[in-house]
């Protein structure tokens, strides 16, 4: 973050002048699409809820206060993000939508007055009249849409963005609490169940127990292994992590015979589904409350995680008076929990050393049991953090666990300090073998290990990096195993990967390795010899490339050597030439090479340093190049656009919700007739297409006049 963005970070929002208001709502909403997409795409959240929860908050008062900065893109505007690609899509006849969370009493008493006020305009209801309310625990689960048609499973799919999800039919299959056919009477001819899939957490701890003797890394908590293994692309392995389901909607019914919600909970368990037992209508605000307080209770001895409770207003003629506000109900609210605290012991503070070097300092605790799930590791992210809580080792600290990520330390109990603690001093050298100096970055935040390629910790983190999901993805690598082969010399570098089968006697020797085990391994390392060039760019693990800029690296430069060769001639130009200070001007005072580096979109003059930096480093070269001859990859094919392509120079601009394609979809097809589409109307826009409930854009593009199209009149012109 800028110095200035810091500065409007801190800000109130009532104190925001519109234009910080404008710059904080976009990093605001740029921050929370990044965790989106590692909540819901990668299963890998680096945030706790509490802490997403205080953006989106953020960005809530901030489009309250200042609602010209709302538009679709808002995350306040989506349910989730576009679901990934693995499986095929499904699209959900009634949107999955989310729930507006309250966390405190306050927020719950506005959530209760809003309902009255809204029953009162839209009905005959009295002004005293009972309003009830079906209080459910909320599961920690992932949410999940079931079809059944005439009684029989046909079809299930995870949420997604809303409308559209990824059919996991085959793994909902293996999961027992989901019935493939229902029994009973009243059962609609065609209707979607909804729910929860959760695991329990003895099962995730089990699960973890026989993960790490395997040599794979522990999963961080049950929520996102549960998640995690209701995607695998072979259901077996779904089939064998236990997975349990609690229904508590519907999408579509017909015909729907049910008039209330505890109605309807009442019928799911006599068709053969498990609800929650911790449901109870309640009747008064009190009542509500009571309930609130008793659930919080037992939060921490149920079997698996809740992170709240959900109010539903019980009769459904109400839900549909009071209707929707985009990604929620009016009818429903979540009354969130407070993060789980626990105190223990700081037995040591240990210091992490990261694939680029980033020094790391964790706490090593006492275990503790924090809320249902044994904790004996914290970060403690840098060394700021240290000096900001003070804490020592030895100190009694409060650690918290947000249901997800990583647990975190928030402070120490100063009363039960030890007599002799010493203040906690960040090392001046790397606890890797070479030992060489830590230097400070990043206004003096990070501390990195100075080794770069020759540091043997950054090496095993660089070669995890490598196998990684998103990367090489070579599966049977996990947690461990590259650290034993790097430390017995049969994996220095990436390219040795594509030498082991060289060594598949050696390896069949080892403790834990049978022929089984190395065959599949020597075979999953096979089908990577062929890569596409995005995945080869991002294994490679330079500083600050990530998916999305190895792909735009990909398609800038199309071929493995051209990019290499651009590499190094930007690298070279850079150092001669220190110190460009503007994107536009790097290409005139630095060189050719590097200002078509800078000039990529969403690649500046930092991000171009770092990568000059890194290709200026001791041996990369040649350990790319080794690399190199081990692999085919694959070029990419870069658009060429014809001279009499419909759409040629054509800028287009997609609004509103399209119904009968995905936005994406409409957007390839329309890079695909030659045109760049862009997010915002400007006067150069060519065409806005517009789909249903759009806002601002439609009306901008009316007032500067420029052609706008139905999505029909677009499908017929793109067809
Ligand atoms: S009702 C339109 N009931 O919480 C209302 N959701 O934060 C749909 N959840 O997406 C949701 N327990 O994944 C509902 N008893 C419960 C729930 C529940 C857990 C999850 C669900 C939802 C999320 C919203």
């Amino acid at each position: 973050m800028s110095k200035a963005a810091k500065v409007v970070a801190a800000l109130k929002v009532e104190d925001l002048t519109e234009r910080q208001a404008r710059a904080e709502h976009k990093r605001l909403a740029d921050e929370i699409g990044h965790h989106d997409k590692l909540y819901h795409e990668q299963d890998a959240p680096e945030m706790s809820d509490a802490d997403y929860d205080k953006l989106r908050q953020r960005l809530k008062a901030i489009e309250a206060k200042f609602p010209q900065l709302v538009d679709m893109f808002s995350p306040t505007q989506k349910v989730a993000p576009t679901p990934s690609t693995a499986f095929a899509k499904v699209r959900h006849g009634r949107p999955m939508l989310s729930l507006d969370n309250a966390f405190t009493d306050e927020e719950l008493q506005g959530f209760l007055d809003r309902v009255r006020r809204g029953l009162e305009r839209e009905t005959d209801l009295k002004p005293d009249a009972e309003i009830a309310l079906s209080c459910e625990a909320k599961i920690d689960g992932l949410s999940i849409s079931l079809r059944y048609e005439d009684g029989v499973f046909v079809q299930g799919a995870t949420r997604g963005d809303g409308s559209t999800g990824e059919d996991v039919t085959a793994n909902l299959k293996t999961i027992k609490d989901i019935p493939q056919t229902l029994k009973g009477k009243g059962v609609p001819k065609a209707f979607d169940v909804r729910g929860e899939v959760y695991m329990e957490r003895k099962a995730f701890m089990e699960l973890n127990v026989r993960q790490v003797a395997a040599g794979e890394k522990p999963y961080v908590n049950p929520r996102n292994t549960a998640a995690g293994s209701l995607r695998q692309l072979d259901p077996e392995i779904t089939a064998s992590r236990p997975l349990r389901f609690f229904a508590y909607a519907w999408g579509e019914a017909e015909p729907r015979a049910w008039k209330t919600h505890s109605e309807y909970l009442k019928l799911l368990k006599e068709w053969g589904f498990k609800t929650n037992p911790l449901t109870r209508l309640c009747h008064t605000a009190d009542e509500v409350r009571a309930f609130y307080q008793k659930i919080g209770e037992e939060r921490p001895s149920l079997p698996y995680d809740i992170d709240g409770v959900v109010y539903k207003v019980d009769r459904i003629d109400w839900q549909e008076r009071l209707g929707f506000v985009s990604r929620a109900p009016r009818w429903a609210i979540a009354h969130k929990f407070p993060a789980e605290q626990a105190r223990t012991r700081l037995n040591d503070i240990v210091i992490q050393v990261g694939r680029t070097g980033a020094l790391t300092p964790v706490a090593d605790l006492e275990p503790v049991n924090v809320g249902g799930v044994m904790v004996a590791r914290a970060t403690l992210h840098n060394a700021d953090e240290i000096e900001r809580l003070d804490v020592r080792v030895g100190d009694m600290v409060i650690i918290q666990r947000a249901g997800d990520v990583i647990p975190q330390v928030l402070g120490y109990v100063p009363e039960e300090r030890p007599k002799k603690t010493h203040k906690y001093e960040f090392p001046t050298h790397c606890p890797c073998p070479l030992k060489t100096k830590v230097a400070s970055e990043e206004g003096g935040v990070v501390r990195r290990c100075s080794g770069g390629l020759e540091c043997p910790f950054q090496q095993v983190e660089r070669m995890r990096h490598f196998v990684s999901r998103y990367a090489f993805d070579i599966d049977g690598l996990g947690g461990t195993h590259i650290e034993n082969f790097w430390r017995d010399g049969l994996l220095k570098t990436p390219a040795d990967l594509f030498r082991l089968q060289e060594k598949a006697g050696d390896i069949q020797k080892r403790e834990g390795w049978g022929d089984l085990s190395v065959r599949n391994l020597l075979a999953a390392i096979e089908a990577r010899r062929t890569i596409p060039l995005d995945r080869y760019i991002y294994a490679i693990g330079i500083p600050l490339i990530g998916e999305a800029t190895a792909k735009l690296l990909a398609q800038e430069y199309g071929d493995a050597d051209t990019w290499l060769a651009e590499m190094l001639a930007a690298t070279g130009e850079r150092k001669k030439k220190p110190d460009p200070v503007k994107k536009e001007k790097a290409a005139a005072e630095v060189g050719e090479s590097y200002g078509r580096l800078c000039n990529i979109e969403q690649i500046g003059v930092t991000t171009a340093d770092a990568m000059c930096a890194f290709f200026g480093e001791g041996h990369t070269v040649d350990i790319i190049k080794d690399l190199r001859k081990q692999l085919t990859v694959e070029p990419v094919t870069r658009r060429v656009i014809a001279a009499d392509a419909l759409l040629k120079d054509k800028i287009v601009v997609f609004t509103g919700e399209l119904s009968t394609m995905t936005r994406d979809a409409a957007k390839a097809r329309a890079e695909e007739l030659g045109a760049k589409v862009t997010d915002s109307v400007s006067k150069k826009t060519s065409i806005v297409v517009v789909g249903e409930n759009a806002g601002s854009k439609a009306r901008k593009a009316a007032e500067l006049g420029i052609e706008t199209l139905t999505e029909e009149e677009w499908v017929k012109l793109s067809k």
